[in-house]
């Protein structure tokens, strides 16, 4: 089928990929456009609605005490001094910012798996809402989301620091990173 053909949501999942922050400039999506996208996360596929994750917007003036933590972080990791100051920068990373948090419950009937693949599902819905609103996008994560001052700074208790999302007005086109190929992904039960 013509790619002018699809249905324009199916477009839109279609064309999205990732974009680095070095690529985005503001505007970020606005109070509403964050609701919107929000929402969106929210019909992903979630087993006995838990909705396991939440999503936690850092401000601009907040991004130095960031920063800090970010820093705390390569410091105590034994980074150089470039790193350390490479790592700072990136608490400054896209217009609007947010981090994921996550909360896996002992439920009998939703194994920690299934939970899983739940925030899976919101964080993919959420990256296509953004990407269907005009917006570049990425989510970073790294081993600083599990460093103990980060954790105190996103989560309470049972809750963990999955990574962060930064959103803006891309500044080049979208790029895949390797063409997708969808065959060896669907095949005929042999059974
Ligand atoms: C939970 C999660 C954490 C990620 N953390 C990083 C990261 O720290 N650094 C990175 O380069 N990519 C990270 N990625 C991958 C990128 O966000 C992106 O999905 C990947 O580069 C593939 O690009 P695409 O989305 O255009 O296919 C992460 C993805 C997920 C789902």
């Amino acid at each position: 089928m013509h790619p002018d053909a699809l249905p324009p949501a199916l477009q839109a999942l279609l064309s999205r990929h990732s974009l680095g922050p070095r690529w985005m400039v503001a505007p970020g999506p606005d109070a509403v456009e964050l609701q919107l996208a929000v929402q969106a996360a929210l019909r992903g596929p979630n087993h006995g609605r838990l909705q396991p994750w939440r999503l936690v917007q850092i401000s601009t003036a907040q991004r130095p005490a960031l920063a800090d933590l970010f820093e705390q972080f390569a410091r105590e990791d034994g980074k150089s001094e470039e790193d350390v100051a490479a790592e700072r920068e990136r608490a400054f990373n896209g217009p609007v910012l947010v981090a994921w948090v996550v909360r896996i419950a002992a439920v009998d009937k939703v194994p920690s798996h299934e939970q899983w693949i739940c925030v899976g599902a919101a964080m993919g819905n959420f990256m296509n809402a953004v990407h269907a609103l005009g917006y570049g996008a990425k989510i970073l994560s790294g081993r600083k989301c599990q460093h103990p001052s980060l954790v105190r700074a996103f989560c309470e208790e049972g809750e963990q620091l999955v990574g962060f999302t930064c959103i803006g007005t891309p500044t080049r086109a979208l790029e895949a990173r390797e063409p997708d190929d969808a065959g060896p992904r669907l095949s005929d039960w042999a059974g």
